[in-house]
Formats: structure tokens, C-alpha cells, sequence
């Protein structure tokens, strides 16, 4: 069988660069390829373009095995090529071709000439069938050769979670390959084999296309479970949702990730997966009613919330202080965030709002609308404010000097602070329990 030692990535975003990065850690030869010149220059540099954890420093380490270009025909001095690049989601919710047709496409153009086997892989999330109606076909009508025996085809996508991508990329609970023949699932868990012990599944590529997004339709029905449960509970004198998801994840059919009553799920993940995932359903003539209800919860979520602080009291124009903006913490990635959700109805309901998150110290980015004051610190954030919502939980938050909180409401959507360190907080409440508790 023939052996990879030289990759090429294409697409060097929060995903691929990462991977990339894995790769050359594991002593592979890496070239990444983008159309981005900056991402490209700041590579080469040793230095990582992205806010990730980890990523600089693994760049930086593995610097002479790592390299960035534009150029396509690099692809040819490499054995496999990964596409890692964006697949956005269109009006009807599916997930677009539009920037992976024309990569495979330039792909197919370089195999033309190339002598030997080659191995592509596509990491990005795509709808369904796109392998076998789009990216196969591409890729043969372009190169001229065949798929399963000059050049193999996998659907390789990746369940991390922005904030943990190195870690997630070192240690997945599973690999999920979809192979277009025996051969190039083969030479695709060899590499997997070199970054883990994880157990691979392989399959056809309709398998692992519905798989991958079987996934977050899951986990995020198991969040809107959750968050009903929250909902509840804040309803119900002596409610508590954290007794009842504590005591029912311990029932293995359950289990307790991401069982927890706070927020809604945001991302660039979890929200288009789950959606992509009921329109899939429905072009097969299937009604997924529980990935749309699972939606349906998720975007009330917010609006459950802040009904939460008019219920103690809390009216427009009142100061609220909000911590975190980003959908998770450990990113500097807002799209989707109920936390950025929550600053915007607050503040459009008339509420005086103030945001800090640790992610934009240090950024110019305008991140909230004009409305909102954007604090450089905590202190900033909470001191004037007569409540204040923990959004994000941010680690950064549970070290706070908690005399800070003296004579303020507060509202931990995550459960952060236990109530004994914020004996000089007026109130201290949280998501998921009713408020006159
Ligand atoms: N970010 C996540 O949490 C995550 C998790 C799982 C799956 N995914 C999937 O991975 C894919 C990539 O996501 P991402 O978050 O890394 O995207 P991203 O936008 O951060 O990065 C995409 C990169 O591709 C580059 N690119 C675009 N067109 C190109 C071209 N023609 N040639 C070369 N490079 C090109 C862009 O310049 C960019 O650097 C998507 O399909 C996404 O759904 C993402």
C-alpha cells in the first residue's frame, strides 16, 4: 500500500489550519494552501492567523515541517490532500458547494499530470450525496482518471469544538470515514492511527454524510432537552434543573454531556448541522420533527431569559452587565452566540447594556451595535450595572474578586459562582430554578 508522508491542506481556517498543525506535529511534511495571503505569510512566519488554543505554539514547534502557499501544483509533490474549506449554509438550510466544487476542480486539474496515486480527503461538512453526485464526478471529469484506482476518495469530517480543536484533533471519541474503495480507507486510518488510538468507523460516503450531521442533531436535541427542563423548573417553586439532569445523566441511556439547563447552543456548527439535518430528512420525504422542535426550543432560549430578569423586577432602562459574547469560551467566533443574542434584545428592549467578554480586550472588532458599551474589563462591566448575566462561562469569570458583585442581582445562566462566595450580592439567581426560590 502506498505510504503518506506528505500532505497538502487546503483551506487553512479555524479547522484545517489546525489540522495542519496536528499533521506536522506528527511529523508528516505539511503544505497548506490558501487564498488568503495573510493566513499564508503568517504561517510561514511560524505564527497562527487564528485564535485557538495551542495553535501558535504547535505552529511555532513544528515550523520546517510546515509551510503555506497559493500555489495548487504543490498538491503534486504531496500524497494526500485535505479540503478543509467553508461550506456555508443557503436559504433553504443545506450546506453550499460553491467554495468546494471549484477546489476540487483545481484538485482534478493537478492529478491530470501527476504520476502515481493520490488520495483526496473532504473534511468539510457537506450535505448528503454531495460525494457521490458532486465531488467524485468533479474530480474524475477533471483529472481524467478514475476514482478507486488512480486516486482514492474519503469524506473525513471532524466533531470538534472551537476553543479545544488540538485537543479534539488528539483525542476524538471516534473517526468517521466515508471511502469511495478499501484502499483509501485503508491509507486515511493510517494516518488517523499515527494522532490516535480513537476506534474508526468506515463506511460508504451516504453513511458518514448522514452520520456527521446525525451527530449534532443529537447533541443539540439532548441541549434543547435541557434547556426545557430549565424551563421548567424556573416555573415551578422548588424546581431545580441541575438535581434533575444530574440524576437522570447518570442513567447510562442519558448520560450527562451536554444535559445541562443554561443557554442555547450557538456556533458554527451546532444550529446549521441541526437544521441541514431536518432538510436532508424532508428532501427524502421525511418529516424530522425532532431536529424542528429542537430548533424551535433553541431559538427561544434567549427570550426565556431575559422574560427570567423582568420577573424579579428588572425593567427597561435598568443597567444590566453582561459577561461573555462569544457561543463558547476559549473562541473569539460570535456567530450564532445566544450570548450575543441576549446584549442585542436586552439592549433592544431598552435595557442600558454593558458587555465584556476576554476575547475582544485586545480587539477592535465591533462586535455589538453602538447601543451597547463594550467594557475592556470585568470591573467595567459589572460596577455599574444593577444585574449582571453570566452569558459565557468563561473561566476567567470564577476568579473575580467577588466583593465586586456587593449589592448587585445576579443571574448565572452556567451555574458558575457557588451562592456562599457572593454573600454581598443583593440576589443571586440562576438559570434552570425558580426565582423565588
Ligand atoms: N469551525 C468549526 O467548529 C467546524 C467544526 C466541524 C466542521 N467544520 C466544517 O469545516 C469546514 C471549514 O470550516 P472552518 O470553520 O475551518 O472555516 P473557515 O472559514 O475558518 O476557514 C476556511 C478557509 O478556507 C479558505 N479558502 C476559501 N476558499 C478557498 C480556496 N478556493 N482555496 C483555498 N482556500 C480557500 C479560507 O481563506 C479560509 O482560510 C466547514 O465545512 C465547516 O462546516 C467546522
Amino acid at each position: 500500500m502506498s505510504k503518506i508522508s506528505n500532505i497538502s491542506v487546503v483551506g487553512l481556517g479555524k479547522l484545517g489550519l489546525c489540522l495542519a498543525a496536528v499533521f506536522a506535529e506528527k511529523d508528516y511534511s505539511v503544505t497548506g494552501i490558501d487564498v488568503d495571503k495573510s493566513k499564508i505569510d503568517s504561517v510561514n512566519n511560524g505564527k497562527s492567523p487564528i485564535f485557538e488554543p495551542g495553535l501558535d505554539e504547535m505552529i511555532s514547534s513544528n515550523k520546517t515541517r510546515l509551510k503555506a502557499t497559493d500555489d495548487f501544483d504543490t498538491i503534486k509533490n504531496t500524497d494526500a490532500t485535505f479540503v478543509v474549506v467553508p461550506t456555508p449554509s443557503d436559504e433553504s438550510g443545506e450546506f453550499s458547494l460553491e467554495f468546494v466544487t471549484p477546489v476540487m476542480k483545481k484538485i482534478g486539474k493537478v492529478l491530470s499530470s501527476k504520476t502515481g496515486y493520490h488520495l483526496v480527503v473532504l473534511c468539510s461538512t457537506v450535505m448528503p450525496n454531495s460525494m457521490d453526485s458532486v465531488v467524485r464526478p468533479v474530480l474524475e471529469s477533471t483529472s481524467g482518471k478514475k476514482c478507486g484506482k488512480d486516486f482514492g476518495l474519503c469524506y473525513n469530517p471532524e466533531f470538534i469544538a472551537l476553543g479545544d480543536v488540538i485537543k479534539g484533533f488528539l483525542n476524538p471519541d471516534f473517526i468517521l470515514v466515508g471511502e469511495s474503495d478499501a484502499k483509501a480507507g485503508e491509507m486515511i486510518s493510517e494516518v488517523h492511527q499515527k494522532i490516535s488510538n480513537a476506534p474508526i468507523q468506515r463506511m460508504n460516503f451516504v453513511n458518514a454524510e448522514i452520520a456527521k450531521i446525525a451527530v449534532n442533531s443529537f447533541v443539540t436535541m439532548k441541549i434543547s432537552f435541557a434547556n426545557t427542563l430549565a424551563e421548567i423548573c424556573e416555573n415551578m417553586p422548588g424546581g431545580d434543573v441541575e438535581k434533575i439532569t444530574s440524576a437522570i445523566g447518570k442513567d447510562k441511556r442519558i448520560g450527562t454531556a451536554y444535559l445541562k439547563g443554561a443557554l442555547g447552543y450557538g456556533g458554527p456548527c451546532f444550529p446549521r448541522d441541526n437544521v441541514a439535518f431536518a432538510r436532508f430528512a424532508n428532501k427524502v420525504g421525511i418529516d424530522a420533527q425532532l431536529a424542528v422542535a429542537t430548533h424551535d426550543i433553541n431559538i427561544k432560549q434567549v427570550n426565556r431569559i431575559v422574560n427570567l430578569v423582568e420577573s424579579i423586577g428588572v425593567k427597561p432602562p435598568a443597567k444590566v452587565g453582561v459577561l461573555g459574547l462569544t457561543y463558547k469560551p476559549k473562541t473569539n467566533v460570535t456567530e450564532e452566540s445566544q450570548s450575543l443574542m441576549l446584549v442585542n434584545l436586552l439592549s433592544e428592549k431598552g435595557f442600558q447594556v454593558y458587555a465584556y467578554d476576554p476575547a475582544f480586550v485586545n480587539s477592535s472588532e465591533n462586535v455589538v451595535n453602538p447601543k451597547i458599551t463594550l467594557t475592556k474589563n470585568m470591573e467595567d462591566c459589572i460596577i455599574p450595572s444593577e444585574l449582571c448575566i453570566i452569558a459565557t462561562p468563561w473561566e476567567e469569570f470564577s476568579k473575580i474578586d467577588k466583593s465586586k458583585f456587593s449589592n448587585k442581582i445576579i443571574l448565572d445562566c452556567w451555574r458558575m459562582f457557588a451562592r456562599d462566595g457572593l454573600t454581598n450580592a443583593l440576589r443571586y439567581l440562576v438559570a434552570g430554578k425558580n426565582p423565588n426560590d
